[in-house]
């Protein structure tokens, strides 16, 4: 029995909207080593309101967009209604995935699979690895430990990996940090291509995210 799920809250007012709206820069050289091996159907795990879903579908790929997030994917529906992509979007959680085995080319989890504990994430990792193709690949962000929020948010620890925020618009929403060791711990069923930890520095708002950024084979 682990943490319970917890969608984002995407109508909230203070979220940032702006950088949800176009694909991070790193998933686009992924976007086009995928594009090069011939894959089509790709699985946005924790879509969000769709950016990545949208940028995949735009380019050929057949995709299914996945989240908990009911006003998130409210939002995600009504860029596309006019449009005819290849998109299914389906509400749900990460850790009971409705998909069957291999079934996807190449799996997209970005800034998402983190929102739940260790448990949890062992199991979705497990997940991601039961619905993908032999051979296929996966694009994933963990956040490390090295970031501010780990040390800021101390006091909302639920275990060495674990903790809820309290305030703001993720109040309630667990989030999971790892040490690098932890994160090729947690990989291990795959073949590991490429690890990245990236530092992303926000001036305006004193703080520094930092992310593992893992393509992954099986
Ligand atoms: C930081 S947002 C990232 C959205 C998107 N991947 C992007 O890059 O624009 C994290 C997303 O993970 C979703 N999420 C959190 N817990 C989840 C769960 N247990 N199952 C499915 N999605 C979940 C949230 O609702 C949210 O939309």
């Amino acid at each position: 029995m682990g943490v319970d799920s917890k969608p984002w809250a995407w109508n909230k007012t203070d979220y940032n909207y702006d950088c949800w709206e176009t694909p991070d820069d790193e998933f686009l050289s992924v976007f086009l080593r995928w594009k090069n091996k011939g894959y089509s159907r790709a699985l946005d795990l924790g879509c969000g309101t769709g950016r990545h879903s949208i940028f995949l579908a735009q380019n050929g790929f057949t995709v299914d967009a996945f989240d908990l997030s009911l006003d998130g994917l409210q939002s995600f529906e009504e860029k596309i209604q006019d449009k005819n992509f290849n998109i299914t979007i389906k509400a749900g959680d990460m850790l009971d995935l409705p998909y069957g085995r291999d079934a996807f080319d190449c799996v997209l989890a970005f800034h998402a699979i983190h929102h739940t504990d260790m448990v949890g994430l062992k199991k979705t990792i497990k997940n991601i690895y039961d619905v993908l193709k032999p051979e296929g690949e996966v694009f994933l962000t963990l956040t490390s430990k090295e970031g501010d929020s780990w040390k800021k948010h101390a006091n909302n620890r639920i275990d060495n990996n674990t903790l809820i925020k309290t305030e703001g618009p993720e109040v309630d929403v667990p989030h999971t940090y790892l040490s690098y060791e932890e994160a090729r711990e947690l990989l291990t069923d795959f073949q590991l291509i490429k690890i990245q930890q990236i530092i992303r520095y926000f001036p305006n708002q004193n703080k520094k995210h930092s992310h593992f950024f893992v393509l992954l084979r099986k």
